[in-house]
């Protein structure tokens, strides 16, 4: 089928759909057998989405009209998908078992990636083993990782989540992560952490971002000054460096020997299963990391076989899809209900808003739908008390992701597992009041309340339960939803793997830094930016 028909045939579904509330369509006793779909540990479960089972079915006959199955395949086996920048997205290879080939541009890619992890191994048990020294021979326990975007937020995000489960051989290796560009992080920690026994990685694929090259220099001098011995030996003891760009390493004065790499087809926010995942392997060990990988690889096959009716990540973006394009809901919060996911809705905001915040499309030309909508979220039960107001009473159409193991702390204390069941009972509360609305509620009660205690529901979601959260579970998570966001981009038509929107920024920043050392140099500004620069520099060189 055409696309135009499968979006004319979608608009006139939700002409209708726009008509029905949500407890409607879920007073159907067969609403979660339809729309619920499980694969190796996970659910996710759009019971809660304003659909039809035959809204399913031609949202599918878009991603089929759209071409998505060729798209998968043209993704995972290499081609260059993105367009802009000339080459592959191959974060699927850096999840592929040893032994599956995949000859790229003329070079086996697992071959490469196989190689990377074992120089990962030796490193991290070097580290484990208490053999990686400082300067003056005390074995290393403390690692800062310093990076920002695609080279922090997966690592900083994965290590939280999983930090029950450390090795044993890894209790004694603290764990840190600077991004910020103004060094606030970097001044308070440097004051509590020992010169001696701290390894900064140097975590950047272009090594030419100046938020990390900054803190770099201020770790950098740190250990000089604490040492006093020479910048190569502090280099050599002190600092790894982790890229795409091994001779920006060098020139920065990372010994070959330190350097860790990995290739320009991993985009920086797909990058957290290469080299860039080092802290996740010295978190969780090796095996650790490996589960995570095989994990993602477990949806990789599963995006590329499964029909699209059975598939996780495909039907997530599909939701997507109906909720921002024929429902105009242009909000989604992101609501882990385990604060061991705490840092996954700013991981979701990158990988979403970074890849899909586009409004060109392959084509060059302007896209006519809508694309990613404004992404936010924070741990559930603390949103609760912070924003769920706005869902429940505000004037604004928000899509949620509810996200939530279903066991916890089995081996625990008793008041940690009913900590869990609290959690798990205000997540299906809140899924089903934001749905249901005042048909929560038994009709006597809900129809003597006063207008401000009333609730409108019919707010959509998502619920994805995973069996327990384990590294092979977020691995599947991650994954699940990085495929979401390559369907939705195949559907609109744009490129998800470049981020200019995020150069020109960069580049005026620059500028800007002369203008703070040397008023006027860059020629005339603007008066809003003009009038700010004056003030800021009459207090900074105000005695
Ligand atoms: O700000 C854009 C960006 O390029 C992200 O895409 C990337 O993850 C981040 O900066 C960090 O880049 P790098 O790893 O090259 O330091």
């Amino acid at each position: 089928m055409n696309p135009d028909k499968c979006w004319s045939d979608l608009r006139e579904s939700a002409q209708a759909l726009k008509k029905r509330h949500l407890s409607e369509l879920m007073a159907d006793d067969s609403r979660f057998d339809t729309f619920s779909f499980s694969h190796d540990g996970m659910l996710l479960d759009l019971s809660r989405q304003r659909m039809l089972p035959e809204t399913l079915d031609q949202l599918v006959a878009l991603a089929e009209a759209s071409g998505l199955k060729q798209k998968i395949d043209d993704l995972i086996g290499g081609s260059h998908v993105n367009t802009t920048e000339d080459r592959a997205a191959l974060h699927t290879a850096l999840r592929t078992p040893a032994g599956k080939p995949l000859v790229v541009d003329g070079k086996d890619v697992v071959a490469g990636v196989q190689a990377t992890l074992d120089k990962m191994d030796n490193l991290v048990s070097t580290l484990h083993s208490g053999q990686w020294r400082g300067f003056n021979g005390e074995a290393i326990d403390t690692v800062v990782n310093i990076g920002v975007g695609g080279s922090d937020l997966g690592p900083l995000m994965t290590c939280h989540a999983l930090s029950e489960f450390q090795p044993d051989n890894a209790r004694g290796i603290d764990l840190h992560f600077v991004s910020s560009m103004d060094g606030s992080q970097l001044s308070g920690l440097l004051s509590r952490l020992n010169p001696a026994t701290t390894l900064f990685v140097l975590s950047s694929k272009s090594f030419t971002t100046i938020d990390t090259l900054a803190n770099a220099a201020t770790a950098r001098q740190w250990l000089q000054d604490a040492s006093g011995l020479e910048v190569e030996t502090i280099l050599r003891h002190h600092f790894i460096g982790i890229t795409a760009q091994p001779q920006k390493a060098s020139e920065w004065g990372i010994p070959t020997q330190n350097q860790l790499l990995f290739w320009d087809w991993t985009g920086g926010r797909y990058s957290m299963w290469s080299a860039i995942g080092l802290p996740i392997a010295i978190a969780t060990g090796m095996d650790g990391f490996r589960q995570l990988l095989a994990g993602a690889h477990s949806i990789d096959t599963h995006f590329q076989q499964a029909p699209f009716k059975e598939n996780l990540p495909v039907l997530l973006a599909l939701a997507g899809i109906w909720n921002i394009n024929l429902l105009d809901i242009h909000a989604h919060a992101i609501l882990p209900y385990d604060g061991r996911l705490a840092h996954l809705p700013a991981y979701l905001e990158q990988l979403e808003m970074e890849s899909n915040g586009k409004s060109v499309r392959l084509d060059g030309t302007d896209s006519d739908h809508r694309t990613c909508p404004v992404l936010w979220g924070e741990i559930g039960p603390n949103a609760q008390h912070a924003f769920y107001q706005l869902l429940h009473q505000g004037t604004e159409s928000v899509m949620c992701d509810f996200i939530v193991p279903a066991k916890r702390y089995t081996e625990q204390s008793r008041t940690l597992q009913e900590q869990h069941r609290l959690a798990l009972a205000n997540c299906l509360a809140q899924a089903r009041v934001l749905a249901l609305g005042d048909k929560a509620l038994d009709a006597d009660t809900a129809a003597s309340a006063p207008p401000w205690k009333r609730y409108r529901g019919n707010q959509p979601s998502t619920v994805i339960l995973l069996d327990e959260l384990t590294p092979y579970a977020l691995g599947q998570l991650i994954a699940t939803y990085e495929h979401k966001v390559y369907t939705q981009a195949v559907i609109w038509q744009i490129n998800p793997f470049d981020q200019w929107g995020v150069e020109l920024g960069k580049k005026m920043a620059t500028a800007m830094l002369d203008e703070l050392d040397e008023p006027g140099r860059s020629g005339k500004l603007d008066s809003a930016t003009q009038g700010l620069l004056d003030r800021i520099n009459a207090q900074r060189h105000s005695a």
